[in-house]
């Protein structure tokens, strides 16, 4: 998900290319400006930490993009794209250690496991919003 920062720095389009230069496929995408109680229950693992209210607070301050990829390892290689969740430690060439300074303004969220994934899917999307189509990355990217 690019954050209420990628989507007005104007990252978005960056962040998608470099999934879909990657070999990942697009399945859903769409922008959203969450509610505070939308936000709570994606974060709800979080309610516990002192950065919870700013977190969400700053998540609710304007639109997001909302998106599905799917492909080999995307949870783990997409995480390792998006880079350590603090900027400051986050590799240069990752998303987060090119393109961001503090913590809650990383420019992107991304889904920490396949359980969550689908949980986190199930808020954002509705089924008819997902896309199974043909494409040619099974022949193209993977071998
Ligand atoms: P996400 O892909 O955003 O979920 O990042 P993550 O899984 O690497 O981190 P985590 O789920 O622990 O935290 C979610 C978001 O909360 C992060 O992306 C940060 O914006 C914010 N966050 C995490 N840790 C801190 C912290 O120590 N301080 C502050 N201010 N924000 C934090
Ligand atoms: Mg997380």
């Amino acid at each position: 998900m690019v954050k209420p920062d990628g989507v007005q720095r104007g990252l978005t389009g960056e962040i998608i290319q470099r999934f879909e230069k990657r070999g990942y496929k697009m399945v859903g995408c769409k922008m959203v400006w969450p509610s505070k109680e939308l936000l709570e229950k994606h974060y709800a693992d979080l309610s516990g930490q002192p950065f919870f209210a700013g977190l969400i607070a700053f998540m609710a301050t304007g639109p997001v993009v909302a998106m599905v990829w799917e492909g080999k390892e995307i949870i783990k290689m997409g995480r390792m794209m998006l880079g350590a969740t603090n900027p400051q430690e986050s590799a240069p060439g990752t998303l987060r250690g090119d393109y961001s300074i503090d913590v809650t303004r990383n420019i992107i969220h991304g889904s920490d496991g396949v359980d969550i994934a689908k949980k986190e899917i199930g808020l954002w999307f509705k089924p008819e919003e997902m896309f199974d189509y043909k494409s040619c990355l099974k022949e193209m990217v993977y071998e």
